[in-house]
């Protein structure tokens, strides 16, 4: 079984996607890791995350760099965002998520295209969801808690600006596959977008 999902920047995918893998018990892989050692490996090589070649040369990551807790940080996701959008960068990065999905007899995919170009056959499809503000206090509360200095109104115009980068660049832009399940966590908690999220597979397969 494989289940793809996919949603925007602190929609709650994440959390949703590792329940479910546990639930299930399946394989799970954050694809924005993946982009994220892409922006993280540039930046250790001094590149430019715009340039489409320096972008394409940090493909090549050490295996070792997905552990680094640097690759949490906003930093690192800024960078994401911004290698993810060459073309070469996600084909290089596509067998990699496609032999995931495929080799170990089923697994849990989070990211922004799996249901549409990853793993367009996947048996369920969940496209998470929040509103800017929902998620935005999200964010807030975890970068209180971990010390980080932010306001709700710099957290805010960050997602904005990486919603907008990520739903309107040419290659694989954040859409809604259209068998896709949409499940929008705005007023719910995590334990019940988890309870929804079990519900909604359980009633495909
Ligand atoms: O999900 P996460 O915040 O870790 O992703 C970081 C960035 O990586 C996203 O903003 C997006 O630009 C990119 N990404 C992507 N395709 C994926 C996963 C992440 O383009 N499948």
């Amino acid at each position: 079984m494989i289940v793809a999902v996919d949603g925007p920047t602190a929609s709650g995918k994440g959390t949703i996607a590792a329940a479910l893998a546990a639930y299930f018990g399946l394989p799970h892989l954050d694809t924005g890791l993946l982009y994220r050692a892409v922006g993280r490996q540039v930046y250790l090589d001094g590149g430019n995350p715009d340039e489409p070649d320096d972008a394409l040369a940090a493909t090549r990551f050490p295996e070792s760099l997905l552990d680094d807790p640097q690759l949490r940080n906003e930093e690192c996701g800024g960078l994401a965002s911004r290698v993810s959008i060459h073309p070469a960068v996600r084909k290089a990065l596509f067998e990699r998520q496609r032999a995931f999905a495929t080799e170990s007899g089923g697994a849990v995919l989070d990211g922004r295209d799996i249901g549409t170009v990853i793993a367009p056959d996947a048996d369920v499809k969940l496209f998470i969801t929040a509103s800017v503000d929902a998620r935005a206090q999200r964010r807030y509360r975890e970068m209180q808690q971990r010390g980080i200095a932010t306001t709700l109104a710099e957290i805010a115009e960050d997602l904005r600006r990486r919603d907008e980068r990520d739903s309107s660049r040419d290659t694989a832009p954040l859409t809604i596959a259209g068998d896709a399940i949409v499940i929008d966590t705005s007023k719910l908690d995590r334990a019940q977008a988890i309870d929804n999220a079990i519900k909604a597979v359980n009633r495909k397969i």
